[in-house]
């Protein structure tokens, strides 16, 4: 435990207030980003005379030397790449280009270090940028470590003067379906036709593929202006960053093409000092849907079909409102000219912020009424409220190293739900950031093995460093943290803290919260968030680190801004009050209180669960799961507090609970718990189920967002646990699709067509098949792949898991999720483990290479892993491969192994306790 606070009851807690104060995020983030919202280069003082000694060989960390400071690029890229291929021609998946890097010298240097990766650099020329003399180049190195460095040693010394050089570098690259750098992505036009392939090019440069692209120094912080030209051929359209410059160049290159074809060389105007992370091209045949917004075009650009039908019109409503809303909250107008958004086929991440370019995920930008549920419809605008976001929060201003990576997405993640609840106000979803985002960051911040949002730059060197920092903690807790602050010092001061720019706002946040740097320290560099635990009886006050496996003795301390109410029950057999803590989850932490608050607040749930705030009934109901896991309280604490749920309708407290409950449900699904547990949860669920009968039968939509998501609970749950009722609907509305009307609406049909195909026949199966084959949607595409996992035939799911080995009949980049989706399935896990232990040389050579996919395989079939035999199958599958063979799932089978361990000692502690308790509660009374 933590040093105690004493306190009196009552109006003491008022004190605790103060003394456990709390948090800034902005000031650190604005010293941060200071730098970089400067409009000059932040050039060092230049010396002017010639200092020795000068450095020579590569720089002793990885990071780039500060002798050299660039000022701008000029590029020309040239795709060798055909959108649609003429008959009989082969793909040339190769690209050409040349560049020129003006830069300043400010320290002595014999060579000068950039970055360049898996190119082929084929002429270096440096010349003096004001008199045009040639400086000699000696060897040039492409250093084949993690450092990417491309090295040329100079025959003279660059004098540190703050002279100007020109670096021009000719060089070509491959065009690979590595959705890293630039790439080539093919899709059909139309299914299964060989001559409907289309093809296209893109790019993906965060965090460090620039260097895949051209020789460039790719480090955040060195910004520059871009002069882009793009040579592509002539029936195609070609964006970057800026907007189109004049066409320069028109008619046949006849160097350059084999064919006789057009080219087209589109030149951009030069883009604002941006980071090289942030540069985006394409080539494509896409169409655009247009809107105006000012003097800014914004163009949703996707697929020509997906266009005519309407699929952009939904981004092309929000973004603007958006961009409008960020730009009065932020006082500062959106700089470019134009926002293009394009929708893409084959994309590594959700979606990519590219200054004036923002790339998508076709399911995160593209809106099908009907045929995408409110949830797809909700993805889509929280993905761009949160790229539209980073166009100021990481492309305006931007970490100084990848050490801060927190401050870019834990601001874009939190501004996405103030910017989501502009766009459309009645989904209330700045409460939904608490199941979204808070409890998620909650959970893996308790693990041993997280991390502090903020490390050192020294810590953070690799690519794979780097990358591995895109993570939940930088998203999620980093909006966490932003959201507590937020609430502390109020949203408007917050704002008004953002409003001032550079370093005035320091000045401004700082004057009145004079200590909030400090305070933030705890927050942004220790790891993990305390539990606080408060004794109502003596008033005693404390807090300690919350871990799920306690080791002990973490010495932390936060600052903890406290938020309470206190309350006389109305009606309660119990004489006192209860005391709640943390109102609305707005601090990052968890509470624990003594037993006889935790049995008032359950009785209050009980009674007039309508006194608790609504987000508050979520939080005790996610406290005392974690609470029980970590062994604070009781196994029957959480259960508990699910018990008053058969009044509950809300969504909030559903949610929670059936997140936690997850845990019990793989832990005993194949016990004789779940006979009882099945039960509980029948009555518990049955009134919700009734609730939303009419809205199900009549296949209406209630009104509110988080009615249509509980709906989906309702139904999951109760055919999931038997429900009759439940079963027949899904069952009928099923058939009667097979007979040839589909009614069930778009948010149902994931749940719908999950419960009929469990209770279905192979028929039934075989329909959901042949359905799946020819949607071309795909989200609808999605919804039935998961359906086809939830049939309880064990021969079906065999035959389903053989097809993941056949790319025709299911996609490459969905093998993982489908098996995962089986695995899922109580009928399907022992069948999925057999098939990736069985199949695991190939499914590794597959999906080895750098994807982190196969470390989820691990992860979630071995889920439910609580035995002394599966732990012993486990170790035996480890030692059947050696770290080489197991790739990049050694770590997830380490932590599977891990996890196991922890399960099968918490099932030996907690069984008894737990089937004790749903026998009793299962009883109808
Ligand atoms: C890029 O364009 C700007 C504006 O036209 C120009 O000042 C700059 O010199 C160009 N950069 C290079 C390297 O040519
Ligand atoms: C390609 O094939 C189509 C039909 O097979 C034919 O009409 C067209 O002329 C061919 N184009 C070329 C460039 O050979
Ligand atoms: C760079 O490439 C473009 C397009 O191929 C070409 O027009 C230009 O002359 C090249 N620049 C130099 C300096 O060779
Ligand atoms: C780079 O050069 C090597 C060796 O000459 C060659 O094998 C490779 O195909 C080249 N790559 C590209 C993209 O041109
Ligand atoms: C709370 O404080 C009372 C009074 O000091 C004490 O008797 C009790 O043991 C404490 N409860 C816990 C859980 O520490
Ligand atoms: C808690 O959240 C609810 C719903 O968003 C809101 O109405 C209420 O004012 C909030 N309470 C506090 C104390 O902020
Ligand atoms: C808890 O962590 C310790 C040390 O990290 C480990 O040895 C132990 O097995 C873990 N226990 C559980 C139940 O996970
Ligand atoms: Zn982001």
């Amino acid at each position: 435990m933590g040093k105690g606070v004493y306190i009196s009851k009552g109006l003491a807690i008022a004190t605790v207030v103060v003394t456990v104060s709390a948090i800034c995020g902005i000031v650190l983030m604005v010293v941060m980003y200071q730098l970089q919202i400067e409009k000059k280069p932040p050039v060092r003082p230049p010396t002017f005379a010639p200092t020795t000694p000068f450095p020579t060989g590569p720089p002793p960390s990885l990071r780039l030397p500060d002798s050299l400071v660039p000022e701008s690029y000029e590029i020309f890229l040239q795709p060798y790449l055909y959108v649609e291929l003429p008959n009989a021609t082969d793909q040339t998946p190769f690209f050409k280009g040349n560049s020129t890097v003006r830069f300043q010298c400010v320290k002595n240097t014999r060579s000068i270090f950039l970055h360049a990766l898996q190119l082929n650099v084929t002429k270096v020329v440096v010349t003096h940028s004001v008199t045009g003399d040639n400086i000699g180049v000696g060897r040039t190195t492409l250093h084949e470590d993690e450092s990417n460095f491309f090295e040329i040693q100079l025959k003279e010394v660059l004098i540190g003067n703050g002279s100007y050089y020109d670096l021009f570098t000719e060089f070509e690259g491959q065009l690979l379906d590595d959705l890293a750098g630039l790439y080539m992505s093919q899709y059909s036009k139309n299914t299964s036709d060989e001559k409907e392939k289309r093809f296209l090019v893109a790019s993906q440069m965060q965090p460090t593929d620039a260097r895949k692209v051209f020789p460039c120094f790719d480090e955040p912080a060195m910004k520059a202006v871009f002069n882009v030209t793009i040579i592509h051929r002539s029936d195609t359209k070609a964006q970057s960053n800026s907007r189109m410059g004049k066409v320069v160049v028109h008619g046949p290159l006849l160097s350059q093409t084999a064919y006789g074809e057009q080219w087209v060389a589109t030149k951009f105007v030069p883009t604002p000092r941006m980071s090289t992370y942030l540069l985006a091209f394409t080539v494509n045949g896409f169409e655009s849907k247009d809107t105006d917004y000012g003097h800014t075009k914004i163009k949703t650009f996707a697929r020509p079909e997906a266009v005519k039908a309407g699929h952009a019109d939904y981004a092309s409503i929000i973004t603007p409102k958006v961009l409008k809303f960020y730009e009065d909250r932020f006082n500062l107008s959106y700089p470019l000219f134009k926002l293009d958004q394009i929708a893409l086929p084959d994309f590594g991440a959700g979606a990519m912020e590219n200054w004036g370019l923002i790339m998508y995920r076709e399911t995160a930008l593209l809106y099908d009424e009907h045929v995408s549920s409110t949830s797809n419809k909700e993805w889509i605008a929280t993905v761009i409220a949160h790229e539209v976001a980073h166009q100021w929060f990481g492309n305006l201003v931007t970490m100084k190293w990848w050490n801060n990576l927190w401050l870019n997405e834990g601001f874009a993640t939190y501004m996405s739900y103030l910017g989501v609840d502009h766009v459309e106000p009645d989904w209330n979803i700045r409460d939904l950031i608490v199941l979204k985002e808070i409890q998620p960051a909650m959970e893996v911040d308790s693990l041993n093995s997280s991390h502090p949002l903020s490390s050192t730059e020294a810590e953070v060197q690799t690519p794979s460093d780097i990358s591995n920092l895109f993570d939940g903690i930088s998203y999620s807790k980093g909006a966490a943290v932003l959201r507590m602050l937020s609430a502390y010092i109020g949203e408007s001061n917050f704002f008004a803290g953002l409003k001032v720019s550079g370093g005035m706002l320091i000045a401004s946040v700082a004057s009145i919260y004079n200590d909030i740097q400090s305070i933030m320290k705890g927050w942004t560099e220790q790891v993990g968030y305390p539990v606080i635990t408060i004794n109502t009886t003596s008033g005693e006050v404390s807090q300690e680190r919350f871990v799920l496996n306690q080791t002990g003795g973490y010495g932390l301390i936060w600052q903890v801004p406290i938020t309470y109410m206190i309350r006389k029950p109305n009606f309660s057999p119990k004489p006192g009050q209860w005391l709640l803590v943390n109102i609305n989850c707005t601090g990052y932490y968890r509470v624990n209180y003594d037993e006889d608050n935790w049995n008032k607040l359950i009785d209050q749930l009980e009674t007039n669960h309508d006194y608790i705030p609504l987000i508050n009934r979520g939080q005790l109901i996610d406290d005392a799961f974690n609470l029980a896991r970590a062994k604070y309280v009781n196994v029957t604490l959480p259960l508990k507090t699910t018990k008053y749920l058969i009044n509950e309708t809300e969504y909030f407290p559903w949610e929670s609970a059936l997140n936690n409950l997850q845990f019990f449900i793989l832990m005993f699904d194949r016990s004789e718990i779940y006979g009882p547990m099945q039960k509980y949860l029948r009555k518990q669920v049955s009134p919700l189920y009734n609730y939303f009968q009419n809205y199900t039968e009549n296949a209406t939509i209630p009104e509110k967002l988080t009615d249509q998501y509980n709906q989906i609970n309702a139904i999951s749950v109760a055919c999931s646990n038997d429900v009759p009722e439940c079963i027949e609907m899904a069952t009928k509305l099923f058939q009667e699709w097979r007979n040839g009307t589909n009614r069930i609406p778009p948010n149902l049909k994931s749940t719908i067509y999950c419960s009929a195909i469990a209770s279905g026949d192979e028929d039934d199966w075989d329909f959901a098949w042949k359905q799946y084959e020819a949607a071309t949607i795909a989200t609808e595409k999605d919804k039935l792949r998961y359906a086809l996992s939830c049939t309880k035939k064990i021969w079906l799911l065999n035959r389903y898991l053989e097809y993941t080995l056949d790319p025709t009949k299911i996609r490459k980049m969905d093998v993982v999720s489908t098996i995962n989706h089986i695995a899922r399935n109580v009928a399907g896990q022992a069948l999925a483990w057999d098939f990736i232990r069985g199949h695991w040389t190939q499914i590794s050579q597959d999906y080895g290479g750098g994807l982190m996919s196969v470390g989820s395989l691990i992860d979630i079939v071995t889920e439910r892993f609580s035995s002394e035999f599966e732990l012993q199958q486990l170790k035996q599958f480890q030692r059947d491969y050696d770290e080489d063979g197991m790739g990049p799932a050694t770590r997830a089978l380490e932590q599977a192994i891990e996890r196991t361990e922890a399960n099968i000692q918490w099932v030996k502690e907690n069984k008894q306790t737990v089937l004790n308790w749903f026998l009793q509660e299962s009883q109808v009374p």
